[in-house]
């Protein structure tokens, strides 16, 4: 007999569990961590292959039938096509599973027919700009050309459908907006503009340099005419159609706007981290560690209780607006995305 589902005390059943690899990247996007001086996870605490299965499976008995690879860079880890592999093989009660990944797209090209192979299912790729002085500048690493190529080959593979995420910042790259969707819809894919969010390393972040979701649909809709596409469900971007020039019936674009318009009331995912931690919130204060029981003997209804008790103690939405909002310690990195 199936396991329940995961169901919060909000009624959101959950179906999503990102998977972070490794907190390692290599980039250094200023929205992200700070140049030097970062404190990486300790090796030892990092989960192997085997205890990532592990966990997911009986996540999957429970219900998620979504595994998100992220990172920092997910690429990093040498044992990645291992694991999606190991992942797109487990079985859920709850529907087929499916493995999907979000990537800076660098080290993709060399790698992609392996993933594939492996049985992922779809990706999403980081792009804030196309000029390379801007992404040297914003990710203080010279490898746009990398990143390109790993977006070419992306688009060139099967994998439908194909999402570039762009985080929107003023007056770094909130003039691009009009491009950056031109360019995704050259390359068959679908362009997601993100709010920033408090979560970077060094606590930069400003609601003044933030670009809302308003104004990036000012500017596409001076462009082109925007239709709001239905059926959002519990993914985080609102999307719409594009009508006008260049555009192709199937044009859309993406909006992830966390900030301005939470869509916390939709929520269907949950984190792992590089070392255990279970989080049941981008924004959580508390995390759920599931090294003991990995590690000791705990058999697999241990986990399993632990993951519900993660879902259970799930606060109804983020409160970044709200004047008692704490940034969590973690920095994006080191949660996943
Ligand atoms: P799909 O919708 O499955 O394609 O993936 P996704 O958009 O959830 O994943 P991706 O890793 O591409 O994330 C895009 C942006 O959405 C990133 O900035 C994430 O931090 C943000 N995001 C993803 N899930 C959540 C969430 O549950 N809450 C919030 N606030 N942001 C999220
Ligand atoms: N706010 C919003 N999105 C962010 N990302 C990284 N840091 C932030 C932030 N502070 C995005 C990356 C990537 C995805 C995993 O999250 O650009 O596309
Ligand atoms: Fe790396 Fe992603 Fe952070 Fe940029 S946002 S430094 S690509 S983990």
């Amino acid at each position: 007999m199936a396991a329940l589902p995961l169901l919060d005390t909000h009624g959101r059943v959950h179906r999503d569990l990102r998977i972070s690899l490794t907190d390692r990247c290599s980039l250094r996007c200023t929205y992200c961590m700070p140049e030097q001086g970062m404190e990486w996870l300790a090796k030892a605490s990092i989960l192997s292959a085997d205890e990532i299965v592990r966990v997911a499976r009986v996540a999957a008995d429970a219900g998620i039938t979504t595994f998100r690879l992220t990172g920092g860079e997910p690429l990093l880890r040498r044992d990645v096509v291992d694991v999606v592999r190991r992942l797109a093989g487990l079985e859920s009660p709850y529907g087929p599973v499916q493995v999907a990944m979000t990537t800076n797209g660098i080290a993709l090209a060399p790698m992609l027919d392996d993933l594939i192979g492996a049985g992922l299912s779809r990706l999403n790729i980081s792009l804030d700009t196309l000029r390379r002085d801007r992404f040297t500048a914003l990710t203080r690493r010279d490898r746009l050309d990398d990143v390109l190529t790993g977006i070419t080959a992306a688009a060139g593979s099967g994998l439908r459908p194909l999402k570039l995420n762009t985080v929107a910042m003023r007056g770094v790259n909130d003039d691009e907006m009009v491009d950056l969707v031109r360019f995704a819809l050259d390359h068959g894919a679908e362009l997601r503009f993100i709010e920033q969010m408090p979560l970077d390393v060094g606590h930069t972040w400003s609601r003044e340099a933030m670009v809302t979701g308003d104004e990036i649909l000012a500017a596409l809709g001076a462009q082109w005419r925007l239709e709001a596409v239905p059926g959002r469900g519990g993914a985080p971007a609102e999307r719409w159609r594009l009508h006008g020039p260049g555009t192709a019936d199937g044009a859309t674009v993406g909006m992830i706007a966390s900030v301005t318009a939470p869509f916390c009331g939709a929520c269907d995912r949950l984190r792992l981290t590089a070392d255990g931690q279970l989080r049941n919130c981008l924004f959580s204060m508390h995390e759920f560690d599931l090294l003991p029981s990995l590690r000791g003997d705990a058999p697999d209804d241990v986990i399993d209780d632990v993951l519900r008790r993660c879902i259970w103690a799930k606060l109804p939405g983020h409160a970044i607006n709200d004047p008692s909002f704490l940034q969590p310690v973690r920095g994006m990195n080191a949660i996943g995305g």
